[in-house]
């Protein structure tokens, strides 16, 4: 039998049954609640439990921690109603609504930016809006949909740009890889998750990103520094493995203002750049700049999700409230079912 749920933040009240969770219903229902990997490990759909009971399916730590739980947070991905339940939306007041679409596109480049990742390039028939640090459901003919980060700012052209990184053979990143070509269908659903810019905000900006991470964050940190912002402080730490996965080097420099430190963690011969796990020189380099290069910042993270969850412990220790991270783990199909 399903239960009645209010979901405080939307002034909305919806059905679901005990097998069904809170946060697939209202997709369903087209409410815009905030997700990011509908699979209990990134945090975006935090909600608070404000009255009744819910089951929660299997999560990580990272999403939400024993004592959160202990609080009456939830996961609306994880949750399911175990009788009638009011719940609202943690920190939801900063979203963006851009209508959800399902549109249709050809590919019109792939261009190689490293051994094992390439710019993709596609044509939508209309503009899908989006804010930097958003993403896409990706579906090519006969593959399963993935997620991509939009690697630009807005293009009212309805041209929209992804960064795939290969990961290994017989997926989706190797199908783009090695064998995509211009003119190709692609299906693009969009837009989606919570970790964009907060534009009408002109504090600091720390980034992080690693690998193919590069590609939400370079698009948050474009519309952030060339929109005339002045000296607003950024920074980036970029996390590559050696010097051939480094690139957009030359685009990073040219944005005004911006701070850009380049780790390797496993160069291939002697380097002048620092050398490391990414995390470990944010780390120092906080500490060095002191708790009051926090005050009024976000931070934007994406990547490998070993890489965000330290990121985000490490921004927290430093001080900075939860709510002023903005993270996207790159986690894969299996990862995600591995962690739920
Ligand atoms: C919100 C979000 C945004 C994302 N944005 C981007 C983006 O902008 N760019 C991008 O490149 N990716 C991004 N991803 C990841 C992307 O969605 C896919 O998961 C990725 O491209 C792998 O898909 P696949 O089909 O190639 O691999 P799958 O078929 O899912 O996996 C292929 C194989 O790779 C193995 N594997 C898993 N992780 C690794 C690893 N780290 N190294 C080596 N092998 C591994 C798996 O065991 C599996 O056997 C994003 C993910 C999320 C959740
Ligand atoms: S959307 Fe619920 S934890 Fe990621």
């Amino acid at each position: 039998m399903p239960h009645l749920v209010r979901l405080e933040t939307f002034d909305a009240e919806i059905e679901v049954a005990e097998d069904e969770t809170i946060l697939e219903i209202a997709l369903e229902e087209n409410i815009a609640y905030p997700f990011g990997c509908a699979s209990g490990n990134c945090g975006a759909c935090k909600s608070r439990l404000i009255r009744g009971t819910v089951h929660m399916r299997g999560h990580s730590a990272f999403a939400l921690t024993e004592d959160e739980a202990a609080r009456g947070l939830i996961l609306a991905c994880r949750a399911e109603p175990r009788g009638d339940c009011t719940v609202a939306v943690l920190n939801y007041d900063d979203a963006v609504a851009h209508p959800l679409k399902r549109l249709v596109g050809e590919v019109a480049s792939v261009e190689r930016l490293t051994h094992d990742i390439a710019a993709v390039r596609v044509q939508l028939p209309e503009p899908m809006a989006y804010t930097a640090g958003q993403f896409a459901s990706v579906a090519f003919p006969g593959f399963p949909a993935r997620d991509y980060s939009f690697a630009a700012p807005f293009d009212p052209s309805g041209m929209v740009e992804f960064h795939v990184r290969k990961l290994a053979a017989g997926g989706v990143s190797a199908f783009i890889l090695d064998e995509l070509a211009a003119g190709e269908a692609v299906a693009v659903q969009g837009p989606l998750g919570f970790a964009f810019l907060r534009e009408a905000e002109t504090g600091p900006i720390f980034a992080v990103a690693g690998g193919s991470g590069l590609a939400p964050v370079h698009a948050i940190l474009q519309s952030a520094l060339q929109a005339g912002a002045g000296d607003r402080p950024a920074h980036l730490w970029f996390g590559a493995r050696a010097e051939r996965d480094v690139y957009l080097e030359a685009a990073l420099k040219a944005l005004p203002g911006l701070g850009l430190k380049i780790a390797l963690s496993e160069p291939d011969g002697a380097t002048d750049r620092p050398v490391g796990f990414v995390t470990d020189i944010l780390a120092a380099d906080l500490q060095a700049l002191g708790p009051a290069a926090l005050d009024g910042a976000r931070a934007y993270l994406a990547g490998p999700p070993p890489m965000v969850e330290a990121a985000v412990r490490i921004f927290q220790a430093a001080g900075l409230d939860p709510a002023r991270i903005h993270a996207d783990a790159f986690y894969t199909e299996a990862e995600k079912q591995a962690l739920a």
